[in-house]
């Protein structure tokens, strides 16, 4: 079985570089792939920092059909794996400093078409041979906008590998002005409603929706939401009319890196049959973010990125009742200025009770995952989120709002999912204020006034198998499937 030829393409990749959980993801689905026997390769652009973190960097190839001679190829291994690693290295367009997507003052890259275009020129080349490595991949799997050209470049080529294009977040399109299709040089056919065509613009994103042979996305119910108005952002009919070749799978924890037993970045480890050194961490989380160090106080963590999606808003909007319940947060976060500068102000107003961090700290994601009782993730969407996965392995009861990936992976702690020993977390299911309230204080009370089932909800989640493993069988069957259909229409 397996032995497919894989290749895997990606905007980032931790530990080289990370903005968020795609991230997470790609650090870690090739290696339970690879781990299945499968010939696997990531390819991601050469950005400073990756290049910096690359292990055995070295080059592969200077000549690719269909690509400016300025742009290389070079080839080293995913650091800790043994997963082989392409590095697209076009200077002009990655050798800076900053983020992948945005400049250090938080704006976009103006340049970002012309970025992820020569990266998906470069994808092209490698996935139908002409790169100079002498291997072909069986399957180009793609993820996120940023790699949305590929499927779409590859579509004409009777010899092309079967494509893969997951769906990490369906807000974000890659959407630019329409000028960009001429000068980007992009094949004619490409263009119109039934190419890369929207709202008279150029969108990435639709080259893997409308080209791909198969696309997923990262839990079961997100792929059923994106098929609504509600959530398609405007992509649902083309999502409907491809709704034979979209699938869910629900995204996977990397044990290595996130396992309170051994996390490199605790002092005190834990786990489910030993948890005194969850409180251990606890006291270190206060002494580290200044709040008072009491035991018994309820401990609420937030870490993401600070934007709409996440119902930032929601948790500004009941601080004053939250700390009227004696309660402490901690914050965690980089995004929307006002959202950063409201949550500076409540911790200034809180000094005892709120800290907030704002910037990007690994080490501190993982202190607040194993130090705080409670998790905050009130999204407005969530395709899959890894933030409550983490915090259901790290004992840290999880709030969340009932959809996507949340509503797959949290077990509201009702009535009857407490009888059958199943309750992990607090669900509650309108995007409002008025409904996050009262699941805080469900959870708040349930610490205080049940320690007993509060330790059951906790173990409960804690036991959860949220390996990769099963969900790496699940993309081998969808590529299996891929290849099947591979340039049959829908
Ligand atoms: P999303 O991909 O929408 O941002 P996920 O929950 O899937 O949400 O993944 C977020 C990942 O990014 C997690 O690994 C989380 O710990 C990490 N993360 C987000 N913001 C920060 C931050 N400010 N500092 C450190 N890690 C962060
Ligand atoms: C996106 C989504 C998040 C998901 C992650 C990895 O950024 O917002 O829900 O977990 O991608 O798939």
């Amino acid at each position: 079985m397996a032995n497919n030829k894989i290749l895997f393409v990606t905007s980032e990749a931790y530990p080289l570089i990370k903005t968020g959980g795609l991230g997470d993801v790609a650090g870690s689905l090739p290696v339970a792939l690879k781990a299945q026997r499968n010939d696997i390769r990531i390819i991601m652009p050469a950005y400073r920092d990756a290049m910096r973190k690359a292990e055995k960097l070295g080059f592969a190839s200077f000549h690719m059909e269909g690509v400016p001679e300025t742009v290389r190829l070079l080839e080293g291994r995913l650091p800790g794996t043994t997963v082989k690693l392409l590095l697209v290295d076009s200077p002009v367009h990655f050798d800076r400093p900053g983020g992948p997507y945005a400049a250090p003052d938080g704006h976009d890259w103006g340049d970002n078409a012309e970025r992820f275009a020569t990266f998906a020129r470069v994808v092209s080349a490698v996935a139908l041979n002409k790169a100079g490595l002498d291997w072909q991949p069986d399957i180009v799997h793609c993820n996120d906008w940023q790699s949305g050209l590929v499927p779409a470049l590859l579509s004409q080529h009777p010899n092309r590998p079967a494509t893969i294009f997951t769906i990490h977040n369906l807000a974000y399109h890659g959407h630019f002005d329409s000028s960009k299709f001429q000068s980007l040089h992009l094949p004619h056919f490409l263009w119109g409603m039934q190419g890369l065509e929207f709202h008279h613009g150029l969108s990435f994103i639709k080259g893997g929706l409308v080209f791909a042979d198969m696309i997923n996305t990262v839990s079961p119910t997100y792929a059923e939401e994106i098929r609504t108005p509600h959530f398609g952002y405007g992509l649902d009919g083309l999502l409907n009319h491809r709704a034979d070749r979209l699938v869910g799978i629900l995204n996977g924890v990397d044990y290595k890196q996130w396992n309170p037993a051994n996390d490199l970045y605790l002092k005190h480890h834990f786990d489910s049959h030993k948890l005194d050194g969850k409180a251990k961490n606890k006291d270190e989380l206060q002494k580290q973010f200044g709040l008072s160090q009491q035991a018994d106080t309820p401990l609420l963590g937030l870490v993401g990125r600070l934007v709409e999606q996440k119902g930032i808003d929601l948790v500004l909007d009941i601080i004053p009742q939250l700390m009227e319940l004696d309660v402490q947060l901690v914050v965690l976060g980089t995004g929307a200025k006002t959202f950063q500068a409201k949550l500076e102000a409540a911790a200034a107003k809180y000094p005892q009770q709120i800290a907030v961090h704002i910037g990007f700290s690994e080490a501190m994601a993982h202190q607040i995952e194993a130090g705080a009782d409670m998790f905050l993730m009130p999204s407005r969407f969530e395709p899959c989120g890894l933030n409550q996965i983490y915090s259901l392995c790290y004992g840290t009861v999880p709030i969340v709002r009932h959809t996507g990936g949340l509503a797959d992976t949290v077990i509201d702690a009702n009535e009857e999912n407490i009888k059958l020993g199943q309750a992990s977390g607090f669900h509650f299911e309108h995007a409002s204020a008025h409904e996050l309230l009262p699941a805080c204080q469900r959870a708040i009370s349930t610490y205080r006034q049940q320690p007993k089932l509060w330790k059951k909800i906790i173990t409960t989640g804690m036991k959860q198998d949220f390996s990769w493993k099963q969900s790496a069988k699940h993309y081998l069957e969808l590529y299996q499937t891929a290849q099947q259909l591979r340039g049959k229409h829908s």
